[in-house]
């Protein structure tokens, strides 16, 4: 299922990723806090656990999301300042990473690196800023479904309906919650309105 995240909060700061005048380091910055407001939207209904803990009135035990069985995943290299944002959130979660190359003349994504470690029965949070047309999302949801995780969540930033549409059909036990949904895929199968490549606009690499 696909949630959008309409709130003022996370349109302005898609907004200001859009604006071309937003520079590398405010880019991230602005992607880690969007990880985040997503992050805390998913795991809304995540179970809790009490552990026991001194405080300053002596002991008392108290909830605590179980940490250790939250797998953070991205794909390289747009991905890497949103699971650098959750696992700031989450230390003692454990991360993965995949590698992906959007061919730009197929449209299609190839695998080159695959670091993901076990996620048998965990929560595997696979982050990455961009659905396009959908299909680097499709390979790694095919990764880690092999994987036998309890639950997956994707956390995006910005997507098509279409590519979306392709997503949620294949993968429809997967919880997708991403800021904003745009307009179109164009004939290049960019995002319309969209804000450029992510990765480019990150790390100012040049196209
Ligand atoms: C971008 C983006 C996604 C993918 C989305 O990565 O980060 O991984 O494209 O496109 P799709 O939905 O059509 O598969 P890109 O291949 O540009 O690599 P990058 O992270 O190195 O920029």
């Amino acid at each position: 299922m696909v949630h959008e995240l309409s709130h003022p909060v996370v349109k302005t700061l898609v907004n200001h990723l859009r604006e071309s005048k937003t520079d590398a380091l405010r880019f991230r910055h602005i992607v880690q806090e969007l990880a985040r407001l997503l992050c805390y939207e998913s795991l809304k209904e995540e179970p809790l656990y009490k552990r026991n803990i001194e405080h300053w009135q002596g002991k008392a035990d108290v909830d605590f999301i179980q940490e250790e069985a939250l797998v953070f995943v991205t794909v390289l290299r747009a991905g890497l300042p949103m699971i650098e944002s959750l696992s700031g959130l989450f230390p003692n979660a454990v991360s993965g990473f995949l590698a992906m190359k959007r061919d730009e003349k197929t449209h299609q994504s190839v695998l080159y690196y695959d670091r993901v470690p076990d996620c048998e029965d965990k929560t595997v949070i696979l982050v990455d800023p961009m659905v396009a047309t959908g299909g680097s999302l499709c390979d790694g949801l095919q990764l880690l479904t092999a994987k036998r995780p309890k639950k997956i969540i994707s956390l995006n930033i910005i997507g098509s309906p279409e590519g979306l549409a392709i997503v949620e059909k294949k993968y429809p036990d997967v919880e997708i919650y991403i800021a904003q949904i745009d307009e179109k895929l164009n004939e290049n199968m960019f995002i319309i309105p969209g804000l450029g490549d992510a990765g480019d606009r990150q790390y100012n690499t040049p196209e």
